[in-house]
């Protein structure tokens, strides 16, 4: 009787370390002075946390904090990822920009961002960290075998955006078959609100999550508390996780 006692204590003992979040991660953050980026940025120094927040103008980053470094670099220079990745527990990208004109989502920002940092992830072996990609909704299912991408009136979409959904779509397949480094991808709601951090949302995986209105909606600042959770319970390894209230 009295062992059955113990080992039930002792399961809750290392279950709930298991939960534990971890302090002082070093942290790297592409896509710092995005709209996504600074509440990334703000919910980890909030935490404590040691963030290296990148632009490529670093001179753009005006925040000041003891835990804050402000670095230059560039998605699509692999000498500066590679420099950058060295010792960070987490690499966040959270990032949109436009390469030419190109009309293939292999050139999209988002899904060479997520090559970029996954070869050097790989070329670091042992010492790598993980990377959680700010991605997009429109890879979200629907049902009946059709994504959110595909209901999307194609018609009507700025050239740039449609590109970067399907980049975003893409990144998500190569991830998937990348097995041999740790990443999640933290999938936005159809739309971000400008609203306060309430840490009340719902945790969902690959459908698209919407309200009783139809809504589906989060505020960055709380897509924000989404990321970080994951940063420091590393629940969803492997696989996406979707948010929205
Ligand atoms: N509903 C949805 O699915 C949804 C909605 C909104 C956003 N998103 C996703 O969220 C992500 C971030 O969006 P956002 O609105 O925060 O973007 P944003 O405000 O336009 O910021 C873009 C960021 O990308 C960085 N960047 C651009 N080119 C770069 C490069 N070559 N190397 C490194 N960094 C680079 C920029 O940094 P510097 O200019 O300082 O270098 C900037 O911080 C995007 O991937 C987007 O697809 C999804």
């Amino acid at each position: 009787m009295r062992r059955w006692w113990l080992g039930a204590i002792v399961f809750i003992a290392l279950d709930g370390l298991a939960q534990e979040p971890r302090p002082g991660l070093q942290m790297l953050v592409y896509g710092a002075t995005g709209n996504i980026g600074t509440h990334i940025v703000d919910e980890a120094l909030a935490r404590g946390h040691f963030v290296t927040a990148v632009s490529r103008d670093p001179s753009r980053i005006e925040k000041q904090h003891p835990n804050l470094t402000a670095v230059a670099g560039n998605l699509l220079d692999p000498a500066s990822v590679r420099a950058l990745l060295a010792g960070k527990d987490v690499v966040v990208t959270s990032v949109r920009g436009v390469i030419g004109d190109d009309k293939d989502p292999k050139n999209s920002l988002q899904y060479l961002a997520v090559v970029a940092v996954v070869e050097q992830l790989r070329a670091l072996g042992d010492e790598a960290g993980r990377l959680i990609h700010v991605g997009g909704a429109g890879s979200l299912e629907i049902g009946d075998g059709r994504l959110y991408a595909d209901k999307l009136p194609k018609l009507f979409l700025p050239k740039g955006l449609e590109l970067e959904i399907q980049g975003q779509i893409l990144a998500l397949e190569y991830l998937r078959a990348a097995s041999d480094v740790r990443w999640t991808y933290a999938t936005p709601p159809k739309n971000f609100t400008n609203g306060d951090r309430t840490g009340n949302f719902r945790v969902g995986a690959d459908e698209l999550m919407e309200d009783e209105r139809g809504r589906s909606r989060l505020s960055r600042a709380d897509f924000a508390v989404a990321v970080l959770d994951e940063a420091e319970l590393e629940i969803h390894t492997g696989r996406r996780f979707s948010v929205a209230y």
